[in-house]
């Protein structure tokens, strides 16, 4: 089947209190890994494209993989802009075969947000592509942008009824405890639960209820969710990594995000972590080695099972795949 928007994944998503897992690709394994997965899982998907991706693999690339992901794999899949700096990156997308996209103005202020989301939905609209905006900042990197956790701000649920209603935005972004990249938090902020593992602070559910009352039924997404799965961080530090102190968004609140308005999770880092995982893994294991194609497969094989415990275990979209292309075809 062609490439998808997003419209039917979250209207079904919202009815059947699920998520659809929005993953970053920057490369073929990539590609495949998460595709494969949501294939033997039968899970719609969002693959999704940074600035960085596209500049560092090049546009034409990252569509290519990503139709040549479609051949193979019986499912539906949209071709998403993340983080979309400006009007002209967002453009460049919609022309060049994306059906979705985020123009992310979130660190402007609220009216000049609004203008220069405005701008973005009316070009895609247009031209049949849907649009992601945000509201509220999130702590972490985004390419060149850093946001400072003191400079990050939860979203103001009184502002979103005006925002979506004045951009014609698809989808909102919020800001409710998440961060991105793979050190969340710092260990002084966490708990210690009694295996002593430690636990950080609940992401903002109240804000989250606040915003669904004046919005009801509206896609809401949420970046910086990785979970920081332990065991691929255990497996990089055991063969030559140094990551200390990396603690991501535990899985029961993503969970519970998922059983909400939340639509959709942006999920970048626990496919780096995976990918390194397998890479420096095999490195360890075999030295000797030196053919590409040995020490990515075992990176592609954990962001392939590392996904297939996103669907199943976070998301919830195992098997939703059919009842989304019956709503397209
Ligand atoms: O939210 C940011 C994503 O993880 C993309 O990261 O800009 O380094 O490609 P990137
Ligand atoms: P993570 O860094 O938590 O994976 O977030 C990714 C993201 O939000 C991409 O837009
Ligand atoms: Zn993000």
């Amino acid at each position: 089947m062609p490439l998808v928007g997003t419209k039917e994944m979250f209207k079904k998503a919202h009815e059947g209190k699920y998520a659809i897992g929005a993953f970053n690709v920057n490369n073929m394994e990539i590609v495949q890994g998460i595709t494969e997965a949501a294939a033997e899982l039968n899970s719609p998907i969002i693959l999704q494209c940074s600035a960085g991706a596209r500049k560092y693999a090049k546009h034409a690339y990252l569509v290519h993989l990503v139709q040549a992901a479609l051949e193979v794999n019986d499912i539906p899949i949209a071709l998403h802009l993340d983080h979309g700096p400006d009007f002209e990156t967002c453009k460049s997308c919609i022309d060049g075969g994306f059906t979705s996209v985020m123009f992310d103005g979130s660190h402007y202020a609220f009216k000049e947000n609004i203008k220069r989301t405005q701008e973005v939905v009316a070009y895609a609209h247009e031209h049949g592509v849907v649009v992601e905006a945000e509201l509220g900042q999130l702590a972490g990197i985004e390419d060149d942008v850093k946001v400072a956790a003191h400079e990050a701000s939860y979203t103001q649920p009184e502002e979103v009824e005006e925002f979506v209603k004045e951009t014609g935005v698809d989808s909102l972004a919020i800001a409710i405890g998440t961060s991105h990249g793979a050190f969340k938090f710092k260990p002084e902020q966490c708990t210690r639960n009694a295996d002593g593992v430690l636990v950080p602070p609940d992401l903002r559910f109240d804000i989250l209820a606040e915003i669904e009352k004046k919005i009801p039924g509206f896609p809401i997404v949420l970046h910086g969710a990785s979970s920081v799965i332990p065991k691929y961080v255990k497996i990089i530090n055991e063969h030559g990594g140094k990551l200390a102190d990396a603690i991501g968004i535990p899985e029961d609140q993503l969970r519970k995000a998922a059983k909400s308005a939340v639509c959709k999770i942006n999920i970048d880092s626990d496919l780096r972590l995976a990918m390194t995982a397998g890479i420096r893994e095999h490195f360890d294991l075999h030295p000797e080695h030196f053919d590409p194609r040995q020490y990515i497969a075992d990176g592609r094989s954990y962001i392939k099972e590392l996904v297939e415990h996103k669907i199943k275990a976070v998301l919830g979209s195992d098997g939703r795949a059919p009842e989304i292309m019956a709503l397209i075809k």
